[in-house]
C-alpha cells in the first residue's frame, strides 16, 4: 500500500475517494445523513480554505484517504483541520498513522504549529488520535431542535419576554456596513470559549466569513439585540443550499456586561419567529455545543434543543506528530 498525495485528484480519484467516505460512513453512520457524491466533490474541489489530499491506494483502489485543511495564508497561528478515513477492513495496518505522517510534513511545509480533528466520542478516532500526540481541547455536544414537536406558543411567549431596553435588528447574508465593526467586538467575547482559535475578529473577517458562506450557496441569517449602537447579543444561522428540512446553527453570543438577563434566548426566539415565516421549509435546527458551556446548554435545552451526539476536539503540537518515514 503506497502513501500518493492528490493534490490536483482526477475524476476517477474523486469517486474513489467518495467510495471510501461511503464505506466509513456505513459502519459508523453516526445519524448524520450518507453523504453524496456531490458533497465529496465540493469538499475536495470546492473553493474555501486551500487544502492538501492524500490517500493509500493499493490493488487499484483507495484504501484510507485524508484531507489538511489549512485556512488563511501559510505560516498563519491558526491550527490546521485533519480528518483521516480508513476503509474499516483495512484499520490496525498502520495506514491512519502513514497518512497523519505525510499530513505532519503538508503541515511543515505550511509552516503550522499546530493541528486539529473533530471526531466523535467512543470512535477508534480517540484511542489513534490520544496515541499521536494529540489532546482532547473541547467537548462539543450535538444537539437537535425539532420544531414541529415545539409546544405551540413557545416561541411567541419568549418573544414577548423582552429584556428591557434592547432592540432586535437582523439581516441576511453579510452584515450591513455599519454594524460591522459592532459584530467583530461581540464576536470577540465569544474567543472565551474556543482560545485555540486565535486570530482576533474585525469587520474584514466578520464579512470574509459570510462570503465564504454565501459562494458556497448557502443563506445566513443573523439576528441582533443592540444597545444603542453596540451588539449586546446575536446568533447566526444557516440555511443550506437545496435545504432538506435541516438548518445549522452558527454562532451565539452575549457579550460579558449583558449576560445574564435572557438575551441569548430573546434572539434565538427572535430567529425561530423570522424562520418560521422566511423560510418555512426548515424542520430542524442543528447546533454544537461547548460541554462546559452550561448557560449555552440550559437557553438550547429550554427551547427544545436535545443532545444527539457527543463530538470532541483533538489537537495536537506540529512536533508532538509522527514522522515520515
Ligand atoms: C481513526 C482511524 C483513522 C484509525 O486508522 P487506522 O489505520 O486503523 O489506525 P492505525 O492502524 O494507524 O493505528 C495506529 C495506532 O492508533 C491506535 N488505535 C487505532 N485504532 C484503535 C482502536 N480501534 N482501538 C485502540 N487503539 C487504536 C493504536 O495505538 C494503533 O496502534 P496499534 O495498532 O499498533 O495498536 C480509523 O479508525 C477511521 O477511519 N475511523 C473513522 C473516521 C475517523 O473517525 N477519523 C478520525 C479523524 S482524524
Amino acid at each position: 500500500m503506497d502513501v500518493i498525495a492528490l493534490d490536483d485528484p482526477t475524476a476517477a480519484q474523486v469517486r474513489q475517494w467518495h467510495d471510501v467516505v461511503t464505506a466509513v460512513h456505513a459502519a459508523d453512520p453516526a445519524g448524520e445523513p450518507a453523504p453524496e457524491p456531490e458533497q465529496t466533490a465540493e469538499r475536495l474541489l470546492g473553493c474555501g480554505s486551500r487544502l492538501r489530499l492524500w490517500a493509500a491506494a493499493g490493488d487499484g483502489r483507495l484504501a484510507a484517504v485524508a484531507v489538511l485543511r489549512l485556512p488563511g495564508e501559510p505560516g498563519a497561528v491558526r491550527p490546521a483541520e485533519i480528518d483521516i478515513k480508513v476503509r474499516p477492513e483495512d484499520r490496525r495496518r498502520g495506514l491512519g498513522r502513514r497518512l497523519l505522517a505525510a499530513a505532519a510534513e503538508g503541515l511543515r511545509a505550511d509552516g503550522r504549529s499546530s493541528v486539529i480533528a473533530q471526531v466523535l466520542a467512543g470512535t477508534p478516532a480517540v484511542p489513534f488520535l490520544e496515541s499521536h500526540g494529540f489532546e482532547c481541547v473541547l467537548t462539543l455536544r450535538g444537539m437537535l431542535l425539532r420544531l414541529d414537536e415545539m409546544p405551540p406558543g413557545r416561541v411567541a411567549r419568549l418573544l414577548a419576554e423582552a429584556p428591557p431596553g434592547y432592540r432586535l435588528v437582523r439581516w441576511q447574508g453579510v452584515v450591513p456596513d455599519e454594524h460591522a465593526s459592532a459584530l467583530a467586538r461581540v464576536k470577540t467575547a465569544m474567543a472565551d470559549l474556543a482560545e485555540y482559535e486565535g486570530t482576533p475578529w474585525d469587520a474584514d473577517r466578520v464579512r470574509e466569513t459570510a462570503e465564504v458562506v454565501a459562494k458556497r450557496g448557502d443563506d445566513l441569517y443573523t439576528v441582533a439585540a443592540f444597545d444603542g449602537s453596540a451588539i449586546a447579543g446575536f446568533t447566526e444561522v444557516v440555511v443550506p443550499l437545496g435545504c432538506a428540512g435541516r438548518a445549522a446553527q452558527y454562532d451565539t453570543a452575549v457579550a460579558p456586561e449583558h449576560r445574564g438577563r435572557r438575551l441569548g434566548i430573546w434572539v434565538k426566539a427572535a430567529m425561530l419567529d423570522w424562520l418560521a415565516i422566511e423560510r418555512p421549509e426548515v424542520r430542524e435546527i442543528e447546533t454544537d455545543n461547548v460541554g462546559d458551556n452550561t448557560h449555552m446548554l440550559a437557553v438550547n435545552e429550554e427551547l427544545g434543543f436535545r443532545v444527539e451526539r457527543e463530538s470532541l476536539e483533538y489537537q495536537a503540537a506540529v512536533t508532538a506528530l509522527p514522522a515520515f518515514r
